[in-house]
């Protein structure tokens, strides 16, 4: 088939490159030159496992390009896919300013018969929006006499992308379901053809109406975000009680009703997906006069989780972090990406330099991207380094903040040599079965109190 992905970020990029490893002729289309001339000098401008190496190899089956040119790509295109950016705004609700351009232009453009597909996390309705935005459009160039336009048929769908970024591709090439939201069998079949090679292991490809599709991602990430800040929150009475949360995760994780996944607590979820989505639900219920008491209280645990850490040192090292150098392990929201949006890293390291403390961090990937959320921090309070274990010399403590590999099995001699004190808080509860208190560190994972170290 021939697609135009519209939107190449995270979600446009990896859908497109996917479809064209199946042996569709994809064109991804972006607003942005800049990116565009990057990828076409095979410069991938995110980070995401295995991704380049098929973006190349796409490219050079000629099953794979890259365009700003809008009406270029829908030339004989049977499906256009919209992949752009849904942000929140002020009011907590999506912003559909970008996904509605798009539906304009493609409008202005089309040049034959259309399946429109909203790939980009949208509200309840969209789809309808979008549906009459070409329309007004398609009508507009009747009018103008484009006789042509008057005649093409358009449809739109929605399948809403459930990709994790880190594991993109797999994900998008073994999806746990693919959903799609189409209110006509002729669209429903094309589409269910078009995913047909990705389903093929008994994963669920589920059709479904279009508002239905539509409501499915917004409450499937609700309900990742509920379990994420409910283990937040027993995780806070573990500490208190003195109960261990590794070991409540695994028995009710054992409970084939609640089940393993998303139980681990943390220093609170981040990044571009869960934090908007849940304050876009929460909005959705808003226009309809419903309350949203457990959304909200969703959200608020995370708020307060994103703080945990900081209050941890505090009580450590005192009101006054003024002198004080901390090492910070991992910026990005969740390993294997660089991406920094509503990161828990971006309230702690403010919290501390707010305290009168300076930042040395480490990220595989991120510092870039943090170079850039950080621009305003004054010189000498924030510093980048390039080897994990140079952001420890002579700093008072280390925080772990993102689970990358790199910082699974550490060399303790090492950090402990370099820290001004031996102290770790560790954010991911990486090393809570390490006894690291018997190694002499002064220990604080989520979940459980500061665990001082045994001195010589
Ligand atoms: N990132 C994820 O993990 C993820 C997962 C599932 C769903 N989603 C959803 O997918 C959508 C896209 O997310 P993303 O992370 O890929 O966003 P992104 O910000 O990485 O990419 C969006 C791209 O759209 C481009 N764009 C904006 N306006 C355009 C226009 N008029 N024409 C062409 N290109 C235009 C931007 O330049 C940008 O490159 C969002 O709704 C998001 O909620 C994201």
């Amino acid at each position: 088939m021939q697609i135009a992905v519209i939107g190449s970020g995270y979600v446009g990029l990896v859908t497109g490159t996917c479809f064209a490893q199946m042996g569709n002729r994809v064109t991804c289309v972006d607003s942005d030159e800049a990116k565009i001339r990057r990828l076409w000098h095979g410069d991938i401008p995110i980070y995401e496992p295995g991704l380049a190496a098929m973006i190349r190899s796409g490219s050079d089956a000629g099953d794979l390009s890259f365009t700003t040119d809008l009406a270029a790509a829908l030339r004989g295109a049977e499906i256009a896919f919209i992949a752009v950016g849904t942000p929140m705004k002020e009011d907590g609700s999506a912003d559909l300013q970008y996904v509605l351009a798009v539906a304009e232009e493609i409008g202005q453009k089309m040049s034959g018969d259309l399946i429109v597909v909203d790939k980009s996390t949208v509200p309840v309705g969209t789809a309808d929006k979008v549906r009459e935005t070409i329309r007004r459009q398609l009508d507009r160039r009747a009018a103008a006499g484009d006789t042509a336009a008057a005649a093409y048929r358009f449809d739109v769908a929605s399948n809403p992308e459930f990709l994790k970024e880190g594991a993109a591709i797999a994900d998008f090439m073994r999806p746990d379901r693919v959903v799609l939201g189409v209110n006509s069998p002729e669209t429903g079949r094309v589409l269910s053809h078009l995913y047909e090679p990705f389903v093929r292991r008994d994963n669920a490809l589920l059709l479904m109406d279009v508002r239905s599709a539509e409501m499915t991602k917004y409450a499937a990430n609700a309900m990742l975000a509920t379990r994420i800040s409910f283990m937040n929150e027993i995780s806070r009475l573990c500490e208190k009680v003195g109960a261990d949360i590794g070991h409540v995760r695994a028995g009710i994780g054992s409970d084939r009703r609640i089940g393993t996944a998303f139980l681990f607590p943390g220093c609170g979820y981040g990044g571009s997906c869960f934090p908007k989505d849940v304050q876009a639900l929460i909005h959705m219920m808003l226009e309809y006069d419903l309350p949203a008491p457990l959304l909200n209280a969703v959200e608020e645990v995370n708020r307060v989780q994103k703080e945990v850490l900081v209050e941890k040192v505090i009580e450590r090292f005192g009101d006054s972090l003024v002198g004080r150098v901390f090492a910070l392990w991992g910026l990005a929201f969740k390993p294997n990406t660089d991406d920094m949006r509503q990161a828990p890293s971006l309230v702690i390291v403010r919290r501390l330099i707010e305290r009168g403390a300076a930042i040395r961090a480490f990220d595989p990937e991120a510092v870039e991207q943090a170079k850039i959320y950080f621009d305003d921090i004054p010189e000498g309070k924030i510093s980048y380094v390039s080897n994990k274990y140079d952001a420890l010399n002579g700093a008072s403590a280390l925080l772990l903040l993102t689970e990358w590999n790199v910082f699974r099995s550490p060399d303790f001699d090492e950090i402990k040599e370099r820290l001004r004190e031996p102290v770790i808080f560790d954010g991911r509860n990486q090393y809570v079965n390490l006894d690291l208190p018997s190694r002499g560190f002064d220990y604080c994972a989520i979940g459980s109190p500061m665990r001082r170290g045994m001195r010589d």
